[in-house]
């Protein structure tokens, strides 16, 4: 790529972002992160039909899935930083906002463990790679029971 284009798609990049940021609804912002959500519970199932031998185990497969699983955890908390998406057509808990600090613990958990679980698929150690899952669904679950309503 040439210097202009390059500097042209970095300012593209940068207005794109800046306008996604600075415009996003409510709404809009509910629907990105039960997107990303519904995207981590994608793989996690994906996974798990595997760690459960109801699929058979592929290692590619489960690597590749892996990593969009911890590309994904980097990319939700945004969606709960935009005002005014506490109310809505959302489970989530208003506990999120008033304890924001325990809330982003959960996500940075989720982003170690997941990427450790990433980690762990490059190797041949199904029984390593079967507790990671483990343990990276405990923090979903850890997350979900304190700040999403049923
Ligand atoms: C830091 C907290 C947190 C973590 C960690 C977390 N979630 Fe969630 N999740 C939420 C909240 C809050 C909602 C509700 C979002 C809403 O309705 O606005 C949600 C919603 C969901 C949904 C429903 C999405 C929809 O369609 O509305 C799925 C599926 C889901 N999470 C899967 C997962 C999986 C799988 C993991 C682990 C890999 C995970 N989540 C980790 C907080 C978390």
């Amino acid at each position: 790529m040439n210097r202009f284009a390059s500097t042209t798609l970095v300012t593209l990049l940068g207005l794109a972002f800046s306008a996604a940021t600075f415009a996003a609804k409510p709404e809009e912002a509910i629907k990105y992160r039960q997107g990303v959500m519904a995207a981590q519970g994608w793989n996690m199932n994906a996974m798990g039909a595997m760690v459960k031998g109801e699929k058979p185990y592929d290692k590619a497969e489960f690597a590749k899935r892996a990593v969009n699983l911890a590309a994904l955890n980097k990319m939700a908390l945004e969606g709960f930083t935009i005002e005014g998406s506490d109310k809505g057509e959302t489970k989530a808990k208003s506990e999120i906002w008033t304890s924001m600090d325990k809330f982003k613990g959960g996500v940075d958990k989720l982003n170690a463990e997941s990427a450790k679980l990433a980690q762990a698929a490059q190797g041949d150690d199904l029984n390593a790679i079967k507790a990671q899952f483990g343990e990276v669904g405990k923090v979903c679950k850890g997350c979900h029971d304190n700040f999403r309503n049923k």
